[in-house]
């Protein structure tokens, strides 16, 4: 065997470490030569408990939360995937967007831990890991439709390559997830409000209320919530005291209306897409809200419709999770995209220009 026949079958191994918002995440994800992904460590620890009390995520508390648990996570990660710390090839972390004393957290940590142990730090946006999971899970190629649907972010984007998006649409007011998680609010449900608000649904009675479809059938793919957010305050407040029926009903309707926007907008937006990116290879969905059932089916008979596949993380790669930026760290250090110890903590790091912007740019 020639020696570099052996380095080309030698694994490359990264650990990625998520402190962006409620969730401090720590993973090992490995790649071999033939480009076959394993994750061999997959830690979270979620701060919910922490936040139920304030019905959102507290940032003080957030970090403060991060700081006491993530040295510990790491060391169980790296112990699950039976390695130490010198069989690493890269230390990936989320280096944004997201509340800045979390990422604060990550970002020192992963910069210590690349300092001491000599090994590439790979600054990773948040955004980009939750973009290119289903590379992870499926091995899909470029270019594809990405819905990223979060508690952060509402977005249409063309998928280029690591590094190269489009933004087709995007949230002009709420996010879905935010959007679900004050609903559930609102009426009195658990939070994070989304999984509150499905299982709610499925008792319930989507035809009851006439909720409105924001945006639905404007040429641009955007999304706004506000407004079917307000209905369902008023259509709860006519009706108050609610009955457990009339939650129920409430949830299904303002799930519907949810599925119906998600359904027309990015329809919109796969027809936009070949003016940027050509034909895509699938529709995939990403972010907390893509662990819903009823947007994932009606996603999976949209892009059946377009004779495209649907991809969408299995749940627990859906939600905040360090596998997905150990993913984007190999992805990016697979390409020589590696950071130094001046990376900045970025709150806010948009993934994409607009189409216009991206057109200006690329001429
Ligand atoms: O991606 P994620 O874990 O964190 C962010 O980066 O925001 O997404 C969390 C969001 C929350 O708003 C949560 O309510 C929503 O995803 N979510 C859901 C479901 N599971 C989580 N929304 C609707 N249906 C679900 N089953
Ligand atoms: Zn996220």
């Amino acid at each position: 065997m020639q020696p570099n026949e052996e380095i080309q079958r030698v694994q490359t191994t990264v650990l990625g470490i998520e402190t962006t918002c409620d969730e401090t995440a720590a993973a090992v994800v490995s790649i071999d030569a033939d480009g076959l992904a394993q994750i061999r460590a997959n830690e979270v620890l979620s701060q919910i408990a922490e936040h139920a009390a304030y019905g959102g995520v507290v940032p003080e508390i957030a970090a403060r939360a991060h700081v006491e648990v993530l040295d510990r996570l790491i060391a169980r990660a790296l112990e699950k995937a039976g390695i130490g710390l010198p069989d690493l090839d890269g230390i990936a972390v989320a280096a944004g967007p997201g509340l800045i004393g979390g990422v604060l957290v990550g970002l020192v940590t992963a910069k210590t831990l690349a300092l001491v142990t000599r090994k590439p730090l790979l600054a990773v946006n948040h955004l980009e890991a939750h973009a290119l999971t289903a590379r992870l899970t499926d091995g899909i190629a470029f270019p594809y439709l990405l819905l990223l649907v979060s508690g952060g972010h509402t977005q249409l984007l063309a998928v280029r390559g690591v590094g190269d998006y489009v933004r087709l649409g995007s949230t002009i007011d709420d996010a879905i997830g935010e959007a679900f998680d004050k609903a559930a609010k609102l009426l009195g449900l658990g939070y994070p409000g989304g999984p509150e608000v499905e299982r709610m649904a499925e008792a319930g009675d989507p035809e009851r209320f006439a909720l409105p479809r924001p945006m639905l059938g404007r040429r641009e793919a955007d999304f706004s919530l506000s407004g079917l957010k307000t209905a369902l305050r008023i259509e709860a407040e006519r009706i108050a005291p609610l009955a457990e029926r009339d939650v129920a009903d409430l949830c299904a309707g303002f799930q519907a209306a949810v599925v119906d926007v998600v359904v027309d907008r990015t329809r919109v937006a796969l027809r936009a897409f070949s003016g940027v990116a050509g034909r895509p290879t699938a529709l995939v969905a990403a972010g907390g809200v893509a662990a819903n059932g009823a947007v994932r089916r009606a996603l999976a008979a949209l892009a059946g419709e377009a004779g495209l596949s649907f991809v969408a993380p299995p749940l627990q790669l859906c939600g905040d999770n360090g596998a997905m930026i150990a993913w984007a760290g190999l992805e990016r250090l697979r390409l020589g995209l590696v950071d130094d110890l001046t990376a900045p903590a970025r709150p806010r790091w948009p993934l994409s220009a607009d189409p216009a912007a991206a057109a200006v740019q690329a001429g």
